[in-house]
């Protein structure tokens, strides 16, 4: 049984065991463990059963930390590093030897980033290391936005869950790496590519390289409900392909009625971004549990957390 505790001290001495812990972060729960230690982080891949070439991000206190973990720190992730931390940013730098294989998936580098959560924060405070940490989910579904989901996840795992309320982002960390001194954009997350370019100029994006992902959040199907879903431009067009079904709706900042619609999660009816962007997934948790034939998600506008917003639901929509 997972167990859902309000006690960081207690999370803190599970660690210090080398033992894994549910946390929670400004963007998702992740799936925490000592980033020095081998075995805990083994834990965490089985739990999640995620394949050992997916590395993990290095959780930190603050920006003082960085050197323990990484080393030739371009001037660029300096820069984003002073704009986003703490927060939902992830760099992905040339790594120290500190870190163990099995969290950076063998490669030379590293993810790292410091997290905006109190709880979180107040948790790195009590310990004498970092925290890896994968989003909790079990590899390729959705990412839990509430202890709730994490427990979900794992009903039947002596696994526990630090209380932290409901992820203010909702959605993952941006991740960008340096390559030939030039910034590239791994993953689409919580800070903008607008945000990014304010601060260091272009981003080159990387984020569709299937064959090889330099981040395999990136492989196609991921962040996948079990229901079928589909993701649309036109609501009332693909309402009409389906018409015998029971059908779930996501929709950006409308609601929709046809006979056969038993849910219609409206993101943001003032068409806030943010605010859709941090509903997104609480929202598919919920469409997802009632054992609907279909869901049926509405595109959003591609720019801001929009782009985001399509990416997660192109993923989810994969076959
Ligand atoms: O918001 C987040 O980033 C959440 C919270 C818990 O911090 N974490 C998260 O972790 O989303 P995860 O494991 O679900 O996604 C981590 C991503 C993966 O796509 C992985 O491939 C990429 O980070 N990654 C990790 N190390 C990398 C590296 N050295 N180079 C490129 N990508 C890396
Ligand atoms: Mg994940």
């Amino acid at each position: 049984m997972a167990l859902i505790s309000t006690s960081s001290h207690d999370a803190a001495a599970l660690l210090n065991q080398n033992d894994i812990v549910a946390i929670p972060t400004e963007t998702v729960y992740g799936l925490a463990g000592n980033a020095f230690n081998e075995k805990a982080i083994k834990k965490i891949f089985e739990l999640k059963k995620r394949p050992f070439y997916n590395p993990l991000i290095v959780h930190i206190k603050s920006v003082a930390d960085l050197n323990q973990i990484a080393t030739e720190i371009p001037e660029k992730a300096l820069l984003l590093a002073d704009a986003f931390w703490p927060g939902p940013l992830t760099l992905v730098l040339k790594r120290q030897n500190t870190i163990p294989d099995l969290v950076t998936g063998g490669k030379n580098t590293v993810a790292v980033r410091v997290p905006n959560h109190p709880v979180a924060l107040a948790l790195l405070e009590q310990l004498d290391f970092p925290l890896a940490a994968p989003s909790a989910n079990p590899f390729g579904s959705i990412s839990p936005t509430k202890a709730q989901h994490v427990a979900d996840y794992f009903t039947n795992s002596p696994l526990t869950i630090l209380e932290g309320g409901e992820c203010q982002s909702g959605i993952e960390s941006t991740i960008i790496g340096f390559e030939e001194g030039s910034a590239v954009l791994y993953r689409l997350g919580s800070i903008t590519i607008e945000e990014i370019e304010a601060v260091i100029g272009i981003l080159k994006i990387k984020t569709h390289d299937e064959e090889t992902p330099s981040a395999p959040g990136m492989l196609s199907k991921h962040y996948a409900p079990k229901t079928k879903t589909v993701l649309t431009e036109n609501i009332t067009t693909e309402l009409a392909l389906f018409s015998t079904k029971t059908i779930g709706l996501l929709s950006y900042q409308n609601h929709f009625h046809h006979q056969h619609i038993v849910s219609n999660e409206v993101l943001s009816p003032t068409g806030d971004l943010k605010e859709a962007a941090s509903r997104l997934y609480n929202a598919l948790h919920k469409l997802d549990q009632l054992k609907l034939d279909v869901i049926i998600a509405e595109r959003f506008p591609d720019y801001g957390l929009g782009r985001t917003i399509n990416d997660r639901l192109e993923r989810a929509t994969k076959k």
